[in-house]
């Protein structure tokens, strides 16, 4: 990529319906991009905006019985308001209906038919109206269906304006062959290529007024509108000065990024590279086609009582989670199936266990042992040099992936040095330097993993912004530093943190609890028929044999996995162990009769199972948050632990 500057645009969507998931996937995307160039320091400039006009709009205008003008205001109102609350950062919103837009078409298209590139025709064609776009009998599969979308076609005999895009068939597969990241990946470009094997035709850019006025007049013709992809594509262009702010456009043109749904890959990659070659400007950097979220419109069954909308998630789970989670689950240019079981493990595992518990020990451990001052680190050991590594290895990697467009392995580096920090965490046990009062050790190890945070935020920002601006907060740092923390700074080994004071913090991700079985139908269970339910209004009720529990009430006790963190005696009551455990992130304080079966040290460290819901009692003075569970005879005791690796706050049942 071009080092100097970036810019990176979205399709402009079609505003004729509300925007849906796929929208906000790629505006995401490219928010995050555009993000990570600004913290490296590189100037950005992000474009997204609405395809206003053609008949799809014109259509859904008619259906709700407005003018298109109206369909447009109203449905724009709603991507705006979505951009907001995805915190999208675009530098420009672009619609169709700008008039300065409208001057730059009619300036391109007079160009175009002066020099006669774009001539007038008796034309026959095949129009499908979901794509907007002609196609010859030839096209057409299984009669008359869109190859395409494979929705019918109508057939269409006028005369039309037509661009010479056959002029440049030969050119254009030159080009994709001798410039490999022109179209990315790399298959859509044969997927292309392919498509180019056909002879190319001449493009139709008109629509006659009396089909359909809502468009663009043709500058030499006002019997004409252009068509809409005529009209979307130069977008790119016009949103950045094309021919109204040269300077503008000197400094941002060629686009870095064109980021596209696989589904407009041929409008990308031939309409308008053509289009630009006709008019002498350079080339788009890259155009890189994503892949398909599969929400599971078709898998996702209402019978499955499984239907998500991601919305809805969003609201529920909170947009940064919601990022995230596109961010991390998508292989870029690959598809991707979007269930909330997926969701809930993904930002359970990363985001609550391995972030959340993480900043939830250093802040605790650094509050309890240096009053929240974060010490002054000393020389560090083999530990604190791997551990460093880990997280420099993060800073290093994570650029040249987002060159690769490789983001959600980026992301993946991040996740894997946040887990190391978990564990050297639990290898150092701070805990138990400090009981035994090895203080430089123990400032070594608050330093390093609160600087392992920190970096590890920097890094994860753009993804999710503010909650890493919370997570900088909660470790001392103010104002832009934590707003806008700068990714190219990593890389100088200053130690900003030695001196600030940590600030308490709740959860920075709850965790999802599972829902319970019972609000969700068993598939099995059909609905009684109706004409049963006459005759039987109520089901009889099924009597429960004595001593037995519904599931529902079994699921009434919460039990969870916690690790036990530290470990010490009672005063006074040589059956009591007091016992601070880490459920999930959140430290908890237990009181529990073991004492004479286990000492602290045998205790330590163990993954135990708890009752996370029982109300706190106070046991001989001192708060016992929970109950852990154990089995007991005559022979001894045996606390119930978890047989293999698992994280703490994990439910049981
Ligand atoms: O095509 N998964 O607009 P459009 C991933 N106006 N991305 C998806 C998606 C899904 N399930 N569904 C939609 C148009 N998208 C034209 C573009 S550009 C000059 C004109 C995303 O409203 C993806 O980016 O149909 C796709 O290309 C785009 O939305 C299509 O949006
Ligand atoms: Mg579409």
């Amino acid at each position: 990529m071009n080092d100097k500057k970036f810019y990176v645009s979205t399709p402009i969507y079609y505003v004729n319906d509300k925007p849906h998931i796929g929208h906000a996937y790629t505006t995401i995307l490219a928010d995050v991009l555009a993000r990570y160039h600004r913290r490296l320091d590189i100037p950005t400039f992000f474009l997204t905006g609405t395809d206003e006009h053609g008949q799809k709009v014109q259509k859904a205008a008619d259906e709700h019985r407005m003018t298109p003008q109206e369909q447009c205001d109203t449905t724009v109102v709603r991507f705006k308001e979505l951009w907001k609350k995805l915190d999208i950062s675009n530098d420009h919103f672009i619609r169709t209906t700008d008039p300065e837009h409208k001057k730059v078409v009619q300036a391109i298209l007079q160009n175009l038919f002066d020099r006669d590139l774009i001539y007038k025709a008796e034309y026959e064609g095949h129009y499908c109206v979901p794509c907007e776009r002609f196609f010859t009998a030839k096209d057409l599969v299984e009669g008359n269906l869109c190859p395409e979308c494979r929705r019918p076609t109508n057939n269409i005999v006028e005369s039309n304006y037509f661009f010479r895009m056959s002029n440049y068939q030969e050119w254009l597969i030159d080009y994709i062959n001798t410039h490999p990241d022109f179209i990315q990946p790399a298959f859509r470009a044969n997927e292309t290529l392919g498509f180019l094997k056909q002879p190319l035709s001449d493009l139709c850019i008109s629509r006659p007024k009396s089909r359909l006025a809502w468009g663009i007049e043709l500058p030499f013709d006002n019997d004409y509108v252009c068509y809409v992809w005529f009209d979307a594509l130069i977008n790119y262009i016009s949103g950045v000065g094309y021919m109204t702010d040269e300077e503008k456009f000197k400094k941002w043109w060629p686009v870095s990024y064109h980021l596209i749904g696989k589904d407009i890959l041929t409008t990308h990659t031939v309409y308008w590279p053509t289009m630009l070659k006709a008019m002498g400007v350079e080339m788009p950097q890259s155009i890189f086609a994503h892949g398909w979220w599969l929400t599971g419109r078709e898998k996702m069954s209402k019978s499955l009582g499984n239907v998500v909308n991601p919305m809805e998630m969003c609201d529920r789970y909170g947009v940064d989670a919601f990022r995230y989670f596109l961010m991390a689950e998508m292989p870029l240019g690959q598809d991707a199936s979007f269930t909330e079981e997926a969701f809930v493990t993904r930002y359970n595992s990363d985001l609550a266990n391995d972030l959340g518990n993480l900043l939830s020990r250093v802040v605790k451990m650094t509050l309890r042992q240096t009053n929240g001052v974060i010490p002054q680190p000393e020389a560090y050991g083999e530990d604190e040099k791997d551990l460093m590594a880990e997280i420099d290895r993060a800073v290093a990697e994570l650029p040249q992936m987002l060159d690769e467009m490789k983001l959600n392995r980026g992301l993946e580096v991040v996740m894997q040095a946040i887990r190391a920090g978990n564990r050297y965490m639990e290898k150092t046990a701070p805990w138990t330097l400090a009981k035994k009062g090895e203080t430089g050790r123990l400032n070594t190890v608050l330093y390093c993993s609160a600087e392992l945070l920190r970096k590890a935020a920097t890094l994860l920002h753009p993804v999710m912004p503010h909650k890493m601006t919370e997570l900088l907060e909660a470790l001392g740092m103010t104002g832009e530093a934590a707003a806008n923390p700068d990714i190219a700074q990593l890389n100088d080994d200053k130690n900003v943190l030695s001196g600030l004071k940590m600030n308490d913090i709740l959860a920075l991700f709850l965790r999802i609890q599972a829902e319970e079985p019972a609000a969700k139908p068993l598939p099995q269970e059909k609905p009684a028929k109706p004409a049963k339910q006459e005759n039987k209004p109520q089901a009889a009720k099924t009597e429960m044999p004595e001593g037995l529990i519904t599931i529902d009430e079994f699921f009434r006790t919460q039990l969870k996995t916690a690790k036990v963190m530290e470990a010490e005696r009672v005063e006074g009551a040589d059956k009591l162990l007091k016992l601070q455990i880490d459920v999930g992130g959140e430290m908890r304080q237990l009181v529990a009769g073991v004492a004479q079966y286990y000492a602290p040290e045998q205790i330590l460290g163990k993954t135990i199972v708890i009752v996370a819901n029982l109300k706190p009692a106070k046991i001989r003075g001192i708060e016992s948050q929970g109950m852990l569970l154990a089995a007991k005879n005559a022979d001894g005791l045996k606390i119930v632990t978890i047989d293999g690796n698992m994280p703490s706050g994990i439910s049981i049942g």
